[in-house]
């Protein structure tokens, strides 16, 4: 297809975020809006996602509210039941910046971690990934076209200290989707996955308000700062358009660099 019309690229197309209520997910939607999507805004809390459907229309967008848990699979069928089916599909949903409390990073030594702890990661990063997948999956193979993204982290993809569990998760949604995506390339579904470096935003951004750590984590980053909420959107919009149509089966990074080596 010719590549003339941002506002154009998603016309006509139904799309879901989850976790769009605010950071990531939020400017994924509001910029899958701007290109002509109606966008579902799924969340676990309803005013956040309503705050974001008001954002929408005051952009001159089209959206709508859709509250759920992703790590609940009888809430993501309820969601379901509410929204109908979708073109376009983005597990968002994860533990984001509230592994940072009071802008301190709550992640821990493997070793010092309470097994307790380990389940609702997982639940989150990896199973809602499934969840959310395996309820709008069929709506898709039967219109013969679809796409599904998954926001996953560098964590998954090199080690991290502090985040062996969360990168296992999100290695394991990555793993899924690779997977997912030689089922369903025939049906016309493409399945792919962005993985971020460090994203500046909310809880996550009270831990960097240190200049010295914040140039501490830069030094990695071949481009010299720490990743934006709306940066994600760009690629995450052209993958899921009809320019993404023979791209599947992939994780892009939108990292500054970060994992150039890899
Ligand atoms: N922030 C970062 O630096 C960073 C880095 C790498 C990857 N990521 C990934 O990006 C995604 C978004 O991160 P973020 O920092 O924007 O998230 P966030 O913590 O700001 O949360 C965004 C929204 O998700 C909703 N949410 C949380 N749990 C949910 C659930 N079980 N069901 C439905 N909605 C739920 C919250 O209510 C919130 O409105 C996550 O998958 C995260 O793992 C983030």
């Amino acid at each position: 297809m010719e590549f003339r019309d941002t506002a154009e690229l998603l016309a006509g197309r139904t799309a879901l975020v989850t976790g769009a209520g605010a950071g990531i997910g939020r400017a994924i939607a509001r910029a899958m809006a701007r290109c002509g999507a109606f966008v579902w805004i799924a969340d676990l809390d309803a005013d956040r996602a309503a705050t974001v459907v008001a954002e929408i229309g005051a952009d001159g967008g089209r959206g709508g509210v859709a509250t759920c848990d992703v790590a609940d699979l009888a809430s993501v069928r309820a969601m379901r039941e509410h929204t109908g089916p979708v073109d376009i599909l983005v597990n968002n949903a994860g533990t984001g910046v509230r592994a940072f409390r009071d802008g301190v990073a709550t992640m821990e030594d493997f070793v010092g971690s309470d097994p307790a702890g380990w389940g609702p990661v997982i639940r989150i990063n990896f199973e809602g990934v499934l969840n959310v997948s395996h309820t709008y999956l069929p709506g898709m193979l039967e219109a013969g076209w679809g796409r599904i993204l998954t926001i996953v982290s560098d964590a998954g993809r090199r080690g991290e200290r502090h985040q062996a569990v969360y990168g296992a998760a999100k290695a394991a949604a990555m793993g899924f989707s690779r997977g997912l995506a030689v089922e369903v390339g025939r049906a016309g579904v493409t399945v792919n996955c962005i993985a971020l470096g460090t994203i500046r935003h909310g809880g996550a951004s009270g831990g960097l308000a240190d200049p010295e750590r914040e140039r501490a984590m830069l030094r990695p980053y071949p481009i010299k700062r720490l990743g934006r909420v709306d940066d994600p959107a760009p690629l995450a919009v052209l993958l899921c358009s009809d320019a993404g149509e023979w791209i599947t089966g992939q994780v892009y990074p939108v990292d500054g660099g970060y994992t150039s080596g890899l």
